[in-house]
């Protein structure tokens, strides 16, 4: 039978009623006449204090419980004389139910979190175990308020939830950073000297796993209006850095009958209403973050919900970089035609605009296929919502709609046609104007939490080199 989480005792009354807790003993405490244990379930942050009376506890059963031991308590909710607690538990009695030998024994090294701060390179190599710590703890809740926020955001405003397959036979990006699927034995290949003949492969042909989900997504967009996809993407990009994973999560809505400015609209509403969310539902999980990771945290949060993006063009922004190069001391020359370096983005929105920005009309070279040409045959209808501290958050653009201008661009870049029949036969039937973006989750909850690296708000980071656990 399941017994009340920690969290839901601290919103009961001080009444003495009996109670049981389950959880993990974060740290225990000996005063004169009492043995206090710290019991957390994860359910919050806060940990429930247990107090036990030294002369009538089973003293043999509460040596044995040392930090990262599961214990049941049997006790009342009574009023707590420490500060920060409205209810603490008298004990009455107590069970082990799994110990955590906090000395290492004959073959079991030690319980390596003990009650000290660890660094998180450390706690990386033990992310089995990371779940356990107030930081670990914290990131699982508010990703998880901002999961299932992006469900309600987009449920409440006519969108269907849509699965696109993770096994796809297209480069939805055109960048070629995919991951391979095979069932294939490429090693008997390999010492044979042949090389891989994927027409005797499971599909019959290349298989890789999805980069974005918005070509099909589109497909539903052209049918159901309004559509949105939240999955796993991976992408075999050789970059190394603390915003980059191989295996990420991406929301990707998708709106027919809608234009660029609907898009940038329906973006800064989304990422407004997921800081909201946080602001009102993870008040203690933030005020932890406030105090570890990042002064004032929570008005950065605030300060999203309340200012308005700033539009600007990529030909305006390049043009604002340029003019302040002198003084901004890029590393990285800003010029007409090149990406926006992280150096740029920060300077667009911690020093010009100080606030969240929207690119948008970038260069068609810099961006991917299938956006919207201009009448002025250099730049497409593209966005990226770029934030303060971490840059781009979202990408996305209003879709071409013409048969023939898609086609020209599919060519131009040497995709072969037959291969995405299915995509332009969109713009062949019933075509409509479409927009859409996809905003990356982990990035999301980077930004939120103000953790420093992405490998840290994921349970287990695929990254250059790591794929542990
Ligand atoms: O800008 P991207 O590449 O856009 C797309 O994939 C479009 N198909 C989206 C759409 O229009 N439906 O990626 C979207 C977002 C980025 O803005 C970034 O936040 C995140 O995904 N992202 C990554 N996050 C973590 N690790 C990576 N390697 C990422 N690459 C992109
Ligand atoms: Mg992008």
């Amino acid at each position: 039978m399941f017994t009340p989480l920690i969290k839901e005792l601290f919103s009961l009354p001080a009444d003495s009623r009996e109670v049981t807790v389950r959880g993990w003993v974060r740290t225990k405490r000996e005063l004169k006449n009492l043995i206090f244990l710290e019991v957390n379930d994860g359910s919050c942050m806060r940990s429930l204090q247990c107090a036990f009376d030294r002369a009538s506890a089973d003293r043999g059963v509460l040596e044995r419980l040392s930090t990262g031991a599961s214990a049941e308590i049997r006790g009342n909710l009574v009023p707590s004389p420490a500060s920060g607690q409205a209810v603490e538990l008298a004990a009455q009695d107590v069970r082990i139910i799994g110990e955590a030998p906090a000395e290492a024994g004959p073959g079991i090294p030690a319980y390596p979190l003990q009650k000290k701060r660890h660094s998180l390179e450390f706690l990386r190599e033990i992310a089995h175990l990371r779940a356990r710590t107030n930081t670990f703890g914290a990131v699982a809740r508010i990703r998880n308020r901002l999961a299932f926020g992006v469900h309600e955001f987009f449920q409440a405003r006519g969108f269907c939830h849509i699965h696109t397959p993770v096994i796809t036979a297209n480069d939805a990006e055109g960048a070629g950073a995919l991951f391979q699927v095979t069932a294939l034995d490429l090693q008997a290949l390999a010492r044979t000297g042949n090389g891989p003949d994927y027409t005797r492969d499971f599909f019959g042909k290349p298989a890789y796993l999805t980069v974005s989900g918005q070509l099909e997504a589109e497909t539903y967009a052209a049918a159901l209006s309004r559509v949105y996809t939240f999955g796993p993407v991976f992408r075999a990009e050789h970059s190394n850095t603390a915003r980059h994973l191989a295996e990420f999560w991406m929301v990707e809505p998708e709106c027919a009958f809608a234009c660029l400015e609907d898009n940038i609209a329906l973006a800064e509403d989304f990422l407004k209403a997921l800081c909201r969310m946080v602001l009102r539902d993870c008040a203690e999980d933030l005020g932890f973050f406030g105090a570890h990771n990042e002064k004032g945290l929570a008005g950065a949060l605030q300060s999203v919900v309340d200012s308005a993006f700033t539009p600007i063009t990529y030909t305006e922004a390049i043009g604002e970089l340029e003019k302040n190069a002198p003084r901004a001391g890029f590393a990285f020359k800003p010029s007409w035609g090149c990406d926006l370096q992280s150096e740029h983005e920060k300077f667009l929105t911690e020093q010009l605009v100080r606030g969240p920005v929207v690119v948008t009309d970038y260069p068609k070279e810099l961006k991917a296929f299938y956006m919207k040409q201009n009448g002025d045959g250099k730049t497409v209808r593209a966005m990226d919502v770029l934030l303060p501290r971490l840059g781009e958050i979202i990408g996305g653009s209003e879709r071409e709609d013409d048969l023939d201008k898609l086609e020209q661009r599919m060519e131009a870049l040497g995709m072969p046609r037959p291969d995405y029949a299915w995509y332009t036969d969109l713009r062949r039937y019933g075509s409509v104007p479409h927009a859409g973006f996809g905003l990356g989750f982990d990035r999301l909850v980077q930004y939120v939490t103000g953790m420093g690296n992405i490998r840290d708000v994921i349970p287990y980071p695929r990254a250059l080199g790591q794929a542990d656990f």
